[in-house]
């Protein structure tokens, strides 16, 4: 029997539609909480958003945005931190190419998470994984100097290819050299994928890039 999905929000609802942003910009957007958006932390497709709750719950003084493409997480994430008191963080549903194009402007956010991202492992499907040298651009050009860039996954052919990507990118640099990625990272929160492909004993890839200061 499938479970049925609840559409009320129990307390303020912390989704926001591109045309909102595009409309009024994350200033306004944030000022009922007295939060800054200035430096903002973003996920790219949260899913069940438990590390996005974590971030946003260890820096409250910070902006958080929560980029996610299916609607269905979006509403439960939204559900969920509708019972806690996180007026830092704000929810959008929409893909990262998106967000990336009409929601973020360059140089303001301090830190892009893209966790195990979908690896699309069909060849004829290659095209739709999110980390590809346009994408990676564009993030590049959305941080802050010195702003960080994590992305992890699971996915032996995908990490050749987020690998390959990231270090071509000029406008970034490599914070784990001489390691091109690690196995592990001490202190990391594991997402409710990375905890899946931990039970089946895969290798997991973790990258971390800074933007250039100049
Ligand atoms: C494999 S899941 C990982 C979820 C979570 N980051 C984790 O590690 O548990 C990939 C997530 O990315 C979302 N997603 C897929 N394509 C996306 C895109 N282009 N932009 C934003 N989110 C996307 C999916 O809906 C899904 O929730």
């Amino acid at each position: 029997m499938t479970r049925r999905l609840k559409h009320d929000i129990p307390g303020p609802d912390r989704r926001v539609t591109v045309e909102e942003v595009k409309e009024k910009g994350w200033t306004a957007i944030f000022a009922p909480d007295e939060v800054s958006p200035a430096s903002m932390v973003v996920e790219i497709g949260f899913g069940r958003g438990e590390f996005l709750l974590d971030l946003a719950t260890r820096s409250p003084e910070r902006a958080h945005v929560g980029i996610e493409v299916s609607t269905k997480r979006v509403l439960k994430m939204a559900r969920r931190v509708a019972r806690l008191p996180l007026g830092n963080l704000r929810l959008a549903c929409t893909s990262g190419e998106q967000a990336l194009e009409e929601l973020l402007a360059p140089a303001s956010v301090s830190a892009f998470w893209i966790n195990f991202p979908d690896p699309w492992p069909k060849k004829r499907h290659l095209r739709r994984r999110l980390v590809q040298p346009a994408f990676v651009t564009r993030l590049a050009d959305r941080l802050e100097p010195g702003g960080d860039l994590h992305v992890a996954t699971d996915h032996a052919d995908y990490a050749e290819q987020i690998d390959e990507v990231l270090a071509g990118e000029t406008a970034l640099e490599n914070a784990f050299a001489p390691h091109r990625f690690l196995r592990e990272v001490p202190d990391r929160l594991p997402t409710a994928y990375e905890l899946e492909w931990r039970a089946e004993g895969r290798p997991l890839h973790f990258w971390h890039y800074r933007r250039r200061r100049s």
